[in-house]
């Protein structure tokens, strides 16, 4: 039997937890988090058809790149200690037809930079199709059949058809996987496109490209800056079909335990900052338990709205963008992101 004195109620001696925020020293010392930058992806757009970068007026400090300048800007990135970026390569023309995309704008930008800067770089290139779909949507669009009879407004006439995206994804996945990228990142929201690129690339001996799943993609209106810098804003209806409802846990959950089990290297929370419980569920719950065959890191996307609107606030002199920047991504780190790509990685001063 212990003799210690039993405490049935809270006790009530003076408590200083102030001690350990008395000191810069003291407070680095109890730090529980840290930013490195071996874990961040910075994002980049290469746009077709300019003849020299343009500045993003939307998303502070990011431009449309033309391929040159996209080469030196990744040039600066490697030596500001930043490895990995993620490509969204914007055509200069929409097409018409749904159908049989012309990609090779993409693949020759994205085999003079895997020739550039090898291994020294992890190339993520952005998969979808709203940058390349007349429509604006993620996917190609069908007639609904159950309407063929009717009289409905022309914008309620097509929905998404889920198979002929994917298998639209696959072809680009592979010809980008062929022109060089170390890894493919399908935003689209599909059904069970995760399974059908592991499935192409495996079968061409792509066996080594990764794959990282936007997994649990919410319906957001975050995402504004990036449309107007991908022109990929659909020109009717919303993303609702197939992007994710924010009021909903158990979507987001399953649609990132399905994306591992079919194959993606990492799964992503995307927005981050509104999203940390899914973020946090997933990291230490639920890919931790059964029937997960596995858990894989988990990356934070910090959109275009996110970024924006604390570069906003600074330039109302509301707060410091820095130390603000930094906040929003200890913030995503606390709650367990492996990973996070953010627009502003290759400007940050990390320890
Ligand atoms: C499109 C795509 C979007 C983003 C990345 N890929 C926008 C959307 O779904 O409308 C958002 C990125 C950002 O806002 O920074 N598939
Ligand atoms: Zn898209």
């Amino acid at each position: 039997m212990s003799n210690r004195k039993q405490h049935n109620h809270a006790p009530s001696f003076p408590m200083n937890f102030r001690r350990v925020r008395q000191t810069p020293a003291i407070r680095r010392l109890m730090s529980e988090v840290t930013l490195h930058k071996k874990n961040l992806i910075q994002p980049y757009f290469l746009q077709e058809g300019i003849k020299t970068a343009r500045e993003l007026p939307a998303l502070f400090g990011q431009q449309q790149h033309t391929l040159s300048s996209l080469k030196r800007e990744l040039e600066k990135m490697l030596e500001a200690g930043i490895n990995s970026t993620l490509l969204f390569i914007v055509p200069d023309e929409k097409k018409k037809r749904e159908k049989s995309f012309n990609f090779s704008f993409d693949l020759k930008a994205i085999s003079e930079i895997k020739k550039s800067f090898g291994d020294d770089l992890v190339l993520w290139t952005d998969l979808c199709l709203c940058s390349n779909t007349s429509s604006g949507h993620c996917g190609a669009l069908r007639l609904k059949a159950n309407l063929l009879n009717k009289n409905p407004k022309q914008t309620e006439l097509f929905e998404v058809d889920n198979d002929l995206t994917v298998r639209e994804l696959q072809a680009k996945s592979l010809a980008y996987a062929e022109a060089g990228a170390d890894g493919i990142a399908p935003s689209d929201m599909m059904d069970d496109r995760v399974f059908a690129i592991r499935e192409i690339l495996d079968h061409h001996g792509y066996h080594n490209k990764l794959i990282m799943s936007y997994s649990s993609k919410f319906s957001s209106n975050l995402y504004g800056p990036f449309r107007k810098a991908a022109n990929s804003a659909p020109s009717h209806g919303d993303r609702k079909s197939y992007q994710l409802a924010q009021d909903q846990t158990f979507d987001a959950i399953r649609c990132a335990i399905r994306d591992v089990a079919q194959g993606a290297d990492i799964i992503m929370v995307k927005p981050a900052g509104w999203y940390l419980d899914i973020i946090y569920r997933l990291k230490h719950e639920a890919l931790l338990a059964a029937p997960v065959p596995f858990p894989v890191p988990v990356a934070a996307y910090q959109v275009s709205g996110e970024y924006q609107a604390i570069a906003l606030l600074a330039r109302e002199g509301c707060c410091n963008f820095e130390s603000a920047y930094l906040e929003s991504l200890i913030a995503l780190k606390r709650a367990g992101s492996d990973i996070i790509i953010t627009y502003g990685a290759t400007s940050l001063s990390l320890e």
